[in-house]
C-alpha cells in the first residue's frame, strides 16, 4: 500500500514539474490574421499586381521601405516617407497628419483606393478583382476554415487590419533593460540621460512606451518642428502642410504626428517626407533648432516658423554626446519577430 503511495506521488510530481518546464506555448494568430497575413504580402492586391502592402511596409525595415517617399503602382511619387507599423494598431488615428482617419480600416482605403496619388489603384466598387482569394490554392484551406462564400473589400480590410494588429513587439533592448533583464551599457545609459534631459528635451514629445506621445497629455500629439518657412504664408513644402491640409487651420500648418522612435535606425531616411537622409541629419535638425533651406522653392528658415513648439531650440552637443544618443537610440531596435515566419512573405 505505501509503495502503491509513493509511486502515485512521484507520478503526481512528475507531471507538475513537466507542466512547469514545458516552454510557454506560442499564441496561435487568429484565423482571420492568417489570411490577412497572406493577404498583405499578396501583390494581386494592386490593380496591375505589382504592389503588395508589404512592397511598401517590408518586415525587415519595420515595415518601411528605406525609400525618401515610395512610388505607386503607375509610378506616381507618393508624397509621404513610409512610417512603421510596428505597435500602432492601438493608435487614436494614422498617417502623419489625417486626424480624421481613426481606423486601420479606414487607413487602408489610402493606399488601396487612393488616387491622388495612385498606390495600389483599386475600385472600392468593383469586387471581381478579389476573385484569387477564394480560388487560390494558397487561401483554399483558410478561406474554407472561416466558411468564406464570398470576398469583398469590406472583408479584405477586417482581415488585413487583424495581421496588422498582430504587430506588437516588445523585445528590444530597452525594453528588456526596463523588465530589468539586461543592462545598458555606459554609453547607452549615457544616451538616455540626454534623451530624457533637459537639454536635449526629446521627451517632451517622444514619450510613452513607443516614443511618440508628448510627456504631457494636454500637448498636442501633432507639432510643427520647423522643418520649413516658406514665403510669407510660413508654408510647408510640397503643398502638404500638415494638419493644416484638413482643417484649414493657419496655426496647424506644418504640424505632423509625433512618430514613434521604436526600431528608428532602421526606418531611414525620415520626418514626413523623407528628407533628412540618415539620424545625423535629424540630430543636426534639433541641434539647429530648425531647418535652413538657403535656396530654391523651399528657401526659408523653418527655426523661425510661428507654428514651430518652442522646445525645438536648438542645443549644443559634442561628438561623444552625439555617439551616445545614437548608441541610446539603438538600443530601440527590436528584430525579434524576424525569427517568426508568420512576419515573413508566404509568397
Ligand atoms: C506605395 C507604398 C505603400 C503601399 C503599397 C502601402 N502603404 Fe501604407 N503607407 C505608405 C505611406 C507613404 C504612408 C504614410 C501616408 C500618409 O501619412 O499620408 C503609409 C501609412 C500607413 C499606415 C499608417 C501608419 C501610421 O503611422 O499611422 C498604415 C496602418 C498602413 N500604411 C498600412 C498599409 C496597408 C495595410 C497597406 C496595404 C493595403 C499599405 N499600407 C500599402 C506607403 C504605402
Ligand atoms: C516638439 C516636439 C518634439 C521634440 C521636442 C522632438 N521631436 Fe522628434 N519629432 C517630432 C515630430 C512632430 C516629428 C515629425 C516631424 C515631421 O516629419 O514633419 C519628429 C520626428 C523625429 C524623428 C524622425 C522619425 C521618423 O520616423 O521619420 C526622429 C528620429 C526624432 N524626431 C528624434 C528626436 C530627438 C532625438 C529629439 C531630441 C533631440 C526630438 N526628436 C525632439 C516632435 C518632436
Amino acid at each position: 500500500m505505501k509503495s502503491f503511495i509513493a509511486v502515485g506521488v512521484i507520478i503526481c510530481a512528475t507531471i507538475v514539474c513537466i507542466g512547469f518546464i514545458r516552454p510557454a506555448k506560442k499564441v496561435k494568430p487568429s484565423l482571420d490574421a492568417e489570411i490577412g497575413r497572406l493577404l498583405f504580402y499578396d501583390t494581386r492586391l494592386s490593380i496591375n499586381k505589382t504592389k503588395s502592402c508589404a512592397t511598401c511596409h517590408k518586415p525587415e525595415l519595420a515595415f518601411t521601405d528605406g525609400e525618401i517617399t515610395p512610388l505607386g503602382a503607375f509610378g506616381d511619387t507618393v508624397k509621404r516617407n513610409t512610417p512603421t507599423l510596428i505597435n500602432l494598431a492601438d493608435n487614436e488615428n494614422f498617417n502623419w497628419a489625417n486626424e480624421s482617419l481613426t481606423s486601420l480600416q479606414a487607413q487602408s482605403n489610402f493606399p488601396l483606393f487612393g488616387k491622388h496619388p495612385i498606390e495600389m489603384g483599386n475600385d472600392s466598387l468593383n469586387n471581381t478583382t478579389l476573385g484569387f482569394v477564394l480560388t487560390d490554392e494558397k487561401y483554399a484551406a483558410l478561406i474554407e476554415h472561416k466558411h468564406l462564400k464570398t470576398v469583398n473589400w469590406h472583408i479584405v480590410k477586417d482581415l488585413i487590419a487583424s495581421y496588422v494588429e498582430t504587430f506588437k513587439f516588445f523585445n528590444s533592448k530597452y525594453d528588456l533593460y526596463k523588465q530589468g533583464k539586461v543592462a545598458l551599457t555606459k554609453d547607452e545609459m549615457a544616451g538616455k540621460a540626454l534623451f530624457f534631459g533637459e537639454k536635449l528635451n526629446c521627451k517632451k514629445c517622444h514619450s510613452g512606451n513607443d516614443f511618440d506621445q508628448p510627456e504631457f497629455a494636454r500637448m498636442n500629439t501633432y507639432q510643427n518642428i520647423g522643418l520649413y518657412c516658406i514665403g510669407s504664408d510660413s508654408l510647408y513644402a510640397n503643398d502638404d502642410n500638415g494638419l493644416y491640409n484638413e482643417t484649414k487651420d493657419k496655426d496647424d500648418i506644418g504640424k505632423f504626428k509625433i512618430p514613434s522612435l521604436r526600431n528608428v535606425m532602421l526606418t531611414a531616411p525620415y520626418f514626413h517626407d523623407g528628407t533628412a537622409k540618415n539620424i545625423d541629419e535629424v540630430i543636426e535638425h534639433y541641434k539647429r533648432g530648425g531647418r535652413l533651406t538657403t535656396k530654391g522653392k523651399n528657401a526659408g528658415d523653418g527655426k523661425l516658423h510661428p507654428n514651430k513648439n518652442d522646445d525645438v531650440n536648438g542645443f549644443t552637443i559634442t561628438a561623444k554626446e552625439q555617439q551616445q544618443l545614437k548608441a541610446f537610440l539603438n538600443t530601440l531596435t527590436d528584430t525579434a519577430y524576424l525569427k517568426n515566419k508568420f512576419y515573413k512573405s508566404p509568397f
